[in-house]
């Protein structure tokens, strides 16, 4: 299989659909970036269209490298011809890139002449353009563009036949784009063929694909594999109207079809962050690949499949491990009503607090209600959740104090559904003895295990030295964790206990 050729045409289309076109300083920054994503071709600009549009024109193909075609735009005119030579003519393979319409609408209503005259235009365009390009740089090309290609079904055999004149005539390699968006990736990639078998095999074809109606990288991506070997496309998507052919998308989708692409894909997300800024077009939040939300999962059944592949390279819910194009960001776990107990236990968790899946479980009613009236819930709201439902648990109890009697007994105040009490019970310290204390009012549970767990700087800085964790059985045979945070060790383990039992008492009878 042939390897995509890469032709990048930020710096001619995407720049000429700028509210604010680039001067050379900013075109340099774009250059230098198409650089280090290692393409092959770059359209440096339409050299006729200013003076500064010539000087930056120039000085980027001195700039150039000399693997790297350097292309500058020129209409089928030889005041335009002359000025992209003059441009272009520095650089190691320096391309004239000529563009005519061939399709009957165009020819009829914008161009206003018959179709034989369009053709002899383009033939000796062609013809004086190489000759031109020839005379200064001996590696110099002509590439031809039959401009509303898309639109030529019906006279497809005339653009044929004048596209074999323009190969005689020294085009090298014949650009197809669908200039407006008007055929679908289907029929487009049919014309595509047919062009491909009619001339040499070795006249490059090449795809231009406007994204209209957003199908220029299906179109791209399949006209590669119909033969067109030449891709030209837009950092970011830039570009008349609804943009080029997105680069990042094409370059992507060719690699997870496992073909062998010649750029450097982990250098996209830097470079689209990059372009964003300074084209002001900002980076849409659904944008594929590069989008701020595109690595986002709200949905209970996502967020549990992405958690679950998060470190492999391919993923449930993503097309790529987001290190490929650089993108240092995780997936990103947002919790909306629509969210689960997953990412309840991912936020928490990185956020840095401790949460087991059993408490996130607990915590999931609470915290959807939430969202359901807010939308997606900020981490912060979550983690507020978090303390008043774990550290701070209110209900029939209210703990307020315990001291130590003698030996393993201990007296405890607290209140219990209104009625104040104080309990005395013994054991082995006052945990053991708490649970004695209950017993009193007929509460049947039982201590399984408690620990004392390390705790993180955020909760040190709230001014606690100890957190204890205890899991409870109630009545019912069920397990259930209380969390308590105190600078004494003995007072954050009963308060752990008085946690556990509003928790219970919440979901049912103690
Ligand atoms: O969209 C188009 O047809 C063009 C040509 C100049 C190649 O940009
Ligand atoms: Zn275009």
């Amino acid at each position: 299989m042939n390897r995509p050729f890469f032709y990048d045409i930020t710096l001619r289309d995407g720049n000429q659909a700028l509210k604010k076109p680039w001067q050379l300083s900013d075109k340099k920054v774009i250059f230098e970036k198409l650089l280090d994503l290692k393409v092959q071709a770059v359209e440096v600009g339409f050299p006729a269209s200013s003076e500064m549009d010539f000087e930056a024109c120039r000085e980027l193909s001195l700039m150039a490298p000399d693997n790297l075609v350097v292309s500058g735009l020129a209409r089928c005119v030889e005041h335009d011809i002359i000025s992209a030579v003059n441009a272009i003519k520095d650089a190691k393979i320096p391309r004239i890139h000529l563009f005519l319409t061939l399709s009957p609408f165009h020819m009829q209503y914008v161009l206003n002449k018959e179709p034989i005259q369009v053709a002899k235009a383009a033939t000796d365009a062609v013809k004086f353009a190489y000759e031109q390009i020839k005379k200064v740089n001996k590696r110099g090309e002509v590439q031809f563009s039959v401009e509303h290609f898309g639109d030529c079904a019906d006279n497809i055999d005339f653009v044929i036949d004048t596209l074999k004149d323009v190969v005689k005539s020294g085009a090298t390699t014949i650009n197809l784009p669908n200039t407006v968006e008007r055929t679908h990736p289907g029929a487009f990639v049919e014309m595509i063929k047919k062009v491909k078998d009619s001339l040499c095999d070795d006249i490059i074809i090449s795809v231009h694909n406007h994204n209209d109606l957003g199908m220029a990288t299906a179109t791209t991506v399949e006209s590669f594999f119909a033969g067109a070997v030449q891709l030209e496309c837009a950092l970011n998507g830039l570009g008349e109207r609804a943009g080029n052919t997105n680069f990042y998308e094409v370059a992507v989708a060719l690699h997870n079809s496992g073909v062998d692409v010649p750029v450097d894909l982990s250098k996209i997300y830097e470079t689209a962050l990059i372009v964003a800024q300074m084209s002001k077009v900002p980076i849409p939040e659904k944008a594929p690949l590069i989008g701020p939300d595109a690595l986002a999962h709200r949905s209970g059944i996502h967020q549990d499949g992405a958690l679950k592949t998060k470190d492999m390279e391919k993923g449930a819910y993503r097309p790529i491990h987001p290190s490929l194009i650089g993108r240092k960001d995780d997936e990103k776990i947002g919790f909306t009503s629509q969210s689960g107990k997953t990412a309840i236990f991912e936020i928490i968790s990185k956020a840095g607090y401790p949460i087991t899946i059993q408490e996130a479980i607990r915590l999931q009613p609470i915290i959807k209600e939430a969202a359901e009236k807010v939308g997606e819930l900020p981490t912060a709201q979550i983690i507020d959740i978090y303390f008043n439902e774990t550290f701070n648990v209110k209900g029939d109890f209210k703990f307020k104090h315990f001291s130590h009697i003698d030996k393993g007994t201990f007296e405890y105040e607290f209140r219990y559904k209104d009625k104040e009490y104080k309990l005395k019970g013994t054991g082995n310290g006052p945990l053991d003895a708490c649970v004695d204390a209950l017993k009193q009012l007929g509460l049947n549970v039982k201590l399984l295990h408690y620990e004392q767990s390390a705790l993180d700087e955020e909760i040190k800085g709230a001014g606690a030295t100890a957190m204890s964790v205890i899991h409870l059985e109630d009545s019912k045979g069920r397990e259930v964790i209380g969390r308590a945070r105190h600078e004494s060790t003995a007072v954050a383990n009963v308060r752990a206990i008085f946690n556990a039992l509003n928790i219970i008492s919440k979901e049912n009878d103690v």
